[in-house]
């Protein structure tokens, strides 16, 4: 069957409420969206007097390393195709978008002494444009990709690197400020300073337990600066939050739990506990054990860095709404605790991670369909901090190219009722739910092998032709209507369309 038929088709069941039971809808103020980041779609990364990035040095250095051996100097090629997203956009009828700014294109030495004016003008024209649509522009100001320039300096084990994120801030709430009411400083610390420091990802440091935690700690100092900056000295029109990621980390066994709940404090509690606990500080159980690691490893100190009480007292608090990015589950087991000689995360943290083989697999070796998860990881934010409002800024799902991404369906809708159960049975404070990705992308270290968009981008053609799946027209279904199609619907679908 032709994908356009299809495609209609989905939305003539979807859409027909009376034929099944009742729907689930989402509360009335509830919001969707979708996200990219900059580095994954724009493209364009040496146009006019845009600075190099960390992944556009490292791509260029190491094309080996990354799975296809591609880089994103073009990818969608976003820049030169703005208004062809923006139409997306409308088209999903999506409330507001998630997109990233990328540093060295707004001020390419890295420091605030030179704006440039194409770079500003460009984020310019696709802020007017989404309010012109009625699309609310919720921006990540950092999103993984450090100007060269910075990192030449030690990237974000310098402290000083926080003071210029601070100033790169300042540009931006100058420059957009009066029409961005959303703000996310960093998207996934975690991730960054776990893979960028002590992985495979850029700036390729090999430092995990050392440089790891010297990034999370200028990272936190950074946040608490510029969420200071915006409130206090900026006339702040909106919010401003970080988005934290985590799958969810289920205890294996019952004599896993103490495992369990470690993994979650070094992987969510490492920059959810400075900020939203009402002590504040690292986790205690961080603090601990990579105190008494770094003893044992014979050195003077403690690898995890140590914050002055006016730090402490300076980062809590600073989110209005707490940001979640959340894909998967694991299950979590007692590591083989020992001493290494070769300090590491993963040492420090002692806990073995699987997944269960019967759970749906994706495109991504990670990535695994787990709804029941993410009903969990919501519900323990709420229990553990003392119930904030969040959104949910990134779930989503890769899959192979093609447009009939019935997985991707599944995926969402299953999500989405986990949701909804979340929300409204567990009382678990939500406030959005964002989509990721809006359209295929650069996939960091896994190039253009996965898939994550709601559009099928054709990469082979001149144009970068955008084309929608069948997950656009079930997104959008939900998106413009704030209900769940019924499962039996969902069903349906599933079987013709298969
Ligand atoms: C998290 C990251 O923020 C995003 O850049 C990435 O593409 C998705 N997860 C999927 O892996």
């Amino acid at each position: 069957m032709e994908v356009a038929i299809r495609i209609i088709l989905f939305c003539v069941v979807l859409c027909h409420g009376g034929t099944f039971a009742e729907k689930l809808c989402f509360p009335k103020n509830f919001l969707f969206g979708v996200s990219t980041s900059a580095f994954q779609i724009e493209g364009a990364w040496n146009y006019s007097d845009k600075g190099e990035s960390i992944w556009d040095r490292y791509t260029h250095q190491h094309p080996e390393r990354v799975f296809d051996h591609t880089n994103a100097d073009v990818a969608a090629d976003s820049f030169h195709h703005l208004r062809e997203d923006i139409k997306l956009l409308k088209e999903l009828g999506v409330q507001y978008y998630r997109f990233s700014i990328a540093w060295s294109r707004v001020l390419p030495t890295g420091f605030s002494n030179v704006v440039s004016t194409d770079g500003v003008k460009y984020y310019n024209t696709l802020i007017d444009e989404l309010i012109a649509a009625g699309i609310k522009p919720l921006v990540t100001m950092y999103h993984y990709d450090l100007p060269q320039s910075l990192q030449d300096l030690g990237g974000w084990t310098n402290p000083a690197v926080a003071d210029y994120f601070k100033d790169y801030a300042r540009v931006l709430f100058n420059t957009f400020g009066d029409r961005v009411e959303g703000w996310i400083t960093f998207n996934e610390p975690y991730t960054f300073c776990l893979s960028g420091y002590g992985g495979n990802d850029a700036p390729g440091m090999q430092s995990s337990g050392f440089e790891t935690y010297l990034c999370g700690h200028n990272i936190l100092r950074a946040h608490a600066m510029t969420y200071h900056l915006y409130h206090n000295e900026m006339d702040a029109r909106g919010f401003i939050t970080i988005t934290l990621d985590m799958s969810w980390m289920e205890a294996a066994t019952k004599d896993d739990e103490d495992a369990a709940e470690r993994a979650r404090q070094f992987i969510f509690g490492w920059f959810a506990h400075p900020i939203l606990s009402k002590e504040g500080d690292y986790p205690p159980v961080m603090r601990q054990r990579i105190d008494e690691l770094s003893r044992k490893q014979n050195f003077p100190r403690s690898r995890l860095p140590v914050f002055t009480p006016e730090e402490v007292k300076s980062l809590k608090g600073t989110v209005d709404i707490i940001g979640l990015n959340t894909y998967s589950a694991y299950l979590v087991s007692e590591g083989h605790s020992k001493v290494d000689k070769t300090p590491s995360f993963q040492n420090d943290m002692n806990v073995y991670l699987r997944q269960d083989p019967t759970w749906p697999r994706s495109n991504s070796s990670w990535l695994r369909d787990v709804p029941w998860g993410f009903r969990k990881i919501l519900n323990w934010i709420k229990e553990t901090y003392n119930n904030p409002p969040i959104v949910v800024t990134e779930n989503g799902v890769s899959t192979v190219p093609g447009l009939k991404d019935v997985s991707r369906v599944s995926y969402i809708d299953g999500h989405l009722r986990a949701l909804h159960a979340a929300i409204v049975e567990d009382k678990v404070d939500v406030r959005g739910y964002t989509y990721w990705s809006l359209i295929d992308n650069f996939e960091w270290m896994r190039g253009f092998s996965e898939r994550f968009g709601l559009y099928e981008v054709d990469y082979a053609s001149a144009n970068k032709r955008r084309t929608p799946r069948l997950s656009a027209a079930y997104y959008s279904n939900v998106a413009r209507t704030s209900c769940l199609p019924t499962p039996q619907a969902v069903t349906w679908l599933r079987n013709h369309l298969q």
